[in-house]
Formats: C-alpha cells, structure tokens, sequence
C-alpha cells in the first residue's frame, strides 16, 4: 500500500463541498470573495476546534475567558493604531485594472510591473486602511462611523482591569477569547487560509516587566506542544522568529504549517511590551496599572500574545489529516491490475467532527429499528451519523472520508448475541462488543486512539 498526502488545496476544496465541511458563501448567487460558509461536518469541526484551543487555554489557573463585542468605541481603534497605520500599500493597474499588494508583489517590487498583465503603466501606491467601516444608529454622518473589529485582542486590553478584579487573578494571568475579526483583505485566497471575515483565538498573558522574555520562551514551546498534541505531524511545523518588528514589540515569531502552498503563517506569537495598555490609557485617561498587594508594588504589565486563526488551524487540520491509501488489486480470472483508493481524513480523535457511525448492514426493519435505537444510545454522548444506504464497503469510505473514529454494524447476528461490530478507522481492526458495552468502548477508544 502506498500512502499519499494532499498535494493540492483543490482536493480540499472539492472533498469540503461533497461531504459538508466548507461551501463557498451565497453560492446560488455566484458567492461572495473569499466568504465561507461551514457546513453540517464543518460546523461540528469548528466547534471541536474551538473547544481543544478553549480547554487548553482557559482549563488553567492562571487565564480567565472573555467574550468581547465586535463592535468596540472607535477611540479604542485610535489608541490601538489602527485608524493611522493598520493598512497596505496599494497600486492599480491602468491597463488590466488588477489591484495588488505593492509591499509583497515580486513584479513590482524588482521590476515596477503588473503582476497580471507586466503593464508598467501604474498609479502611485496609495495606503488601503483594512478595517471595515459601519454606522451606528440611523444617521451616515461621521460621529457614528464604528468599525468591525479587525482583531478581539483590543477587548482583552480594555477589558484587563475587570478581568484581573473579578477573578482576583494575580499576575501573571491571561484572558483568552474566541471570536470573528474582519479585514477588507486586498489579496485574498488560498480557501479559508486568508479570508475577509475570520475567527480568531487569541490569549493575552500580562506579566511583570522583566519577566517577559521568560514567558515569551514558554508560549512558544506551549502553543507548538498544543499542535503536536492534536496530531499536526511535527515536519510540517517550524517557527519563524522576526527580525523585523513592529514598533511596539520586543520580540514575535509564528507558527509556520506547511501548507500545500508552502510554509505560512498559523500562528502569532508576540511580546507587545506594554503598548497597548499604555496607549489606552492616554486616551481613556482610565489607570490600567496593576497594583500588587504584597509587594505594593505598581506598573503597566507587559503583554505576551498568542494569536491563531480557527479558519487557518481547520485549514491546516484538515491539510494535515488528509490522506489517499493506494492498493494495486488484481483481477483474478482477466489478471487486470487496478489500483482502490482509500482517502481517510485522520483527524485525532478529539477534532473529528463525527465520532461514531451506525450501519445496519441491510435496510430491513428487522436491522434498522435497532440500529436506530443503537444510533439514539452513542447520541447521549457522541456526535453520530447514521447511515444506511448503498453498499457496507461504500459506507465505510464515506465514513473515512470526513474522518469518523468508528463504524458500528448491526447485522443479523445483532438481535441473537446483543452485539455489535466495531470497526477502527486507521487499524481497520474489528471487535465484537454487546450493545450494552458500547458507549464506554467508543469512550475508551476515542481515549486511547493511537495506542
Ligand atoms: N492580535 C494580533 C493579531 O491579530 P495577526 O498576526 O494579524 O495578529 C493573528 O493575526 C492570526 O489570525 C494569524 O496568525 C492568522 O492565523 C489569523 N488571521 C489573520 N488574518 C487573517 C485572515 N485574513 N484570514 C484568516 N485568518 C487570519
């Protein structure tokens, strides 16, 4: 058996549209660029994926939750330096009207030339601000211009007093929130990689000054240990510090996945010195400083941020899982050779969408009413598909194919033996369990997947 892995992100793409994990936004209206819409599978594996990066963050004791609005008061976005500097330099062309990236196109960075149609007839670059504009309240005029916040860091920065009071947490501790962030993208793409309304899954961690580096040093190995334990295969990790920084950092690197299109970044991880806090508090003129009791004393703490996609981590979850098994099968009376492909999405087992499916092995009554009732007891604690069409083969690689654990058959054996037949996705092994049993056997075997 050869085993291949994804090559190519349309694979994904057209494996996301049959079997309901992503479908392109407002389809039937041509849709809408680079929007997204999570499908029955997708949405339950967003939701596994949201839940891994919340318990890993929030199940400590030293970070605390939060849900900030999307839409904040605009100072905030003055103080945070994204109304002055939060854009891209922007060149059109007067030929093709293309628009591109003046700071990352090779064309016109070396040569001063259209990325589409090599035009040297260009406007001047001109900055883009990638926020998104709205109104608030029934009048357009400027007083009311709100923005959709580009980023939920800033509700951790505003938030940081009355987080560190109600919980009484003492520093260091983190916030950590989950929520959409949108950015008028000039070059959008690459499917969910880069779109223009996102999720993102960032955590806050204030510290004492002086103590920074340390924790900056701990974040990186905790979010790469986070990937490892979710199954990311290690080569397709790496990190990729910065020399270059923003004004405000003292240090910052990503994640890097090896994505189809190369190694890109996944994650942000940032020494934000106590910039942020800073800012808002000149133009709040609101104390954000933090008072230890103990020692008596008193400063603006300093920011280490780790900020990921949920969008960009199901991309690469799903890059990482993918996977075709390749078997050349011959015929045994015309001695053809024919190769069977079959194409498993290895999720570990805590991402996958769909934990266990239900077949009963015919479509006789006799086998689907216990089936069903089989399919209603793993419900109690599983996510569950139940399936009985086409051939047990058939069904198996459909189950595969969006990465179910396990398959349970009911057969004509079932209403004799009060047992089932287990299958493993990745062993291909099958035990014979009483019906009684099976809830604590998928439990144990989502536990100890790959032992
Ligand atoms: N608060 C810091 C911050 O927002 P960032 O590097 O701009 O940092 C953090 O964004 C992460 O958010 C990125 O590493 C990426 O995973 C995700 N992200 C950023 N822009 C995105 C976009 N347009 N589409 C999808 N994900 C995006």
């Amino acid at each position: 058996m050869v085993v291949k892995t994804l090559q190519d992100l349309n694979t994904l793409v057209s494996l996301s549209k049959r079997r309901g994990f992503v479908f392109q936004s407002s389809e039937i209206y041509g849709g809408l660029g680079s929007c997204w819409d999570y499908g029955p599978i997708g949405s339950i594996l967003k939701m596994n994926v949201k839940r891994a990066w919340w318990n890993a963050m929030t199940r400590r004791s030293d970070i605390v939750g939060l849900d900030a609005a999307i839409l904040m008061h605009p100072t905030v976005w003055k103080a945070s330096g994204h109304v002055d500097g939060f854009s891209d330099p922007l060149v059109d062309c007067k030929d093709c009207k293309t628009r591109f990236r003046a700071d990352n196109t090779e064309s016109y960075l070396t040569k001063k030339q259209c990325p589409q149609c090599g035009s040297k007839n260009l406007s001047e670059e001109r900055n883009f601000n990638l926020m998104f504009k709205t109104h608030m309240g029934p009048l357009e005029d400027t007083g009311s211009v709100v923005y959709l916040r580009p980023e939920t860091a800033q509700g951790h920065f505003v938030n940081f007093i009355n987080c560190q009071q109600s919980s009484r947490y003492k520093i260091p501790f983190g916030i950590a929130a989950i929520g959409k962030s949108f950015r008028n993208e000039i070059t959008p793409g690459n499917f969910i990689f880069r779109t223009r309304e996102f999720e993102q899954m960032e955590m806050q961690y204030f510290v004492k000054p002086g103590t920074d580096e340390g924790f900056f040093n701990e974040w990186k190995e905790r979010r790469l240990n986070f990937y490892l334990k979710f199954g990311i295969k290690k080569d397709n990790l790496k990190f990729h510090d910065h020399e270059k920084l923003a004004h405000y950092a003292r240090a910052a690197t990503d994640v890097e996945y090896k994505f189809p299109m190369g190694y890109s970044e996944l994650e942000g991880i940032h020494n934000r010195s106590d910039f942020d806090l800073t800012q808002h508090m000149k133009f709040s003129g609101k104390s954000l400083e933090y008072f230890n009791e103990a020692t008596k004393e008193k400063y603006i703490p300093y920011v280490i941020e780790t900020a990921v996609g949920c969008d960009r981590l199901i991309l690469a979850f799903m890059c990482d899982a993918y996977r075709e098994e390749v078997t050349v099968q011959k015929d045994e009376t015309t001695g053809k050779e024919s190769e069977d492909i079959r194409i498993v999405m290895g999720f570990h087992p805590e991402i996958a969408p769909i934990k266990v499916c239900v077949l009963p092995l015919s479509k006789k009554e006799e086998l689907t009413v216990p089936a069903m009732k089989i399919r209603d007891q793993l419900a109690e604690e599983f996510d569950v598909q139940y399936d009985e069409t086409a051939s047990i083969g058939k069904r198996y690689r459909r189950a595969d194919e969006i990465g179910t654990p396990f398959c349970v058959t009911v057969d004509f054996e079932t209403a004799n033996d009060g047992a089932v037949t287990v299958r493993h996705r990745d062993k291909m092994t099958q035990d014979r369990i009483q019906i009684s049993q099976l809830n604590t056997y998928v439990a144990n075997g989502l536990r100890n997947f790959n032992t």
